[in-house]
């Protein structure tokens, strides 16, 4: 199997979780504000939870089911990156396509982090992957991540009512869902 990459931008390193990561994916995970925006996190969240989540990622790359990156910020001097949040593309590979998700712990808010790990996805995922769309759930009532589509171009396709519902509970969501075509990815740079 090939082994999944790591993707450096200006300030992040994008690269495969591993079992060290379950404390520090725990304390940034564990907190409702995140939670209450993700289709695949509850409140609370241990570091059980975060084990189970780590140990699934690997053979779903190697199945070719879908790609998970930690989000590590690089520091000005050469020291270690340090894990602020992840990003991911679950695959369809019928279709050529996939869906992009990711989160941030709540103290990097606001710094572009988002942003930046979005378009390293987007450019892996067309010129890596070779996928021919991109496409990215987000609920209306979050606009902070509907900012970050935008900010890397992806396009509103449609808006479902109550179409996500949260975890078995009677809380039924309106998505947003946006599309990004590679034509378009191309186009764009
Ligand atoms: C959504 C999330 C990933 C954004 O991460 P981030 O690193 O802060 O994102 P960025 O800094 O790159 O960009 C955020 C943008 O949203 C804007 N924003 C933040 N809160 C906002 C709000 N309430 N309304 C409108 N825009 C908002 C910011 O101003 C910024 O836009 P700007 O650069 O034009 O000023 C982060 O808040 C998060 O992890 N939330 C919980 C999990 C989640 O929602 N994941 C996405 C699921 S689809």
């Amino acid at each position: 199997m090939i082994p999944q990459p790591t993707l450096r931008t200006s300030r992040l390193e994008l690269r495969q979780f591993c079992p060290a990561d379950e404390q520090r994916v725990a304390l940034l995970a564990n907190d409702e504000q995140l939670a209450r925006n993700l289709r695949s996190f509850s409140y609370p969240y241990d570091v059980e939870d975060a084990r189970n989540w780590i140990s699934e990622l690997s053979s779903e790359w190697d199945q070719g089911k879908s790609v998970v990156f930690g989000v590590c910020l690089r520091p000005a001097d050469s020291g270690p990156a340090k894990l602020v949040g992840a990003i991911g593309i679950v695959l369809d590979r019928q279709s050529n396509r996939g869906e992009l998700g990711y989160w941030v712990g709540r103290d990097y808010w606001g710094q572009g982090i988002a942003t930046e790990a979005c378009l390293s996805m987007l450019d892996f995922a067309f010129s890596q992957l070779g996928l021919n769309k991109v496409t990215a759930e987000c609920l209306v009532r979050n606009p902070a991540s509907a900012r970050v589509l935008e900010k890397v171009q992806m396009r509103q396709e449609g808006y479902f009512e109550n179409h996500f519902r949260k975890n078995e509970t009677d809380e039924y969501c309106d998505v947003r869902v946006f599309g990004l075509l590679r034509t378009a990815w191309n186009a764009r740079t």
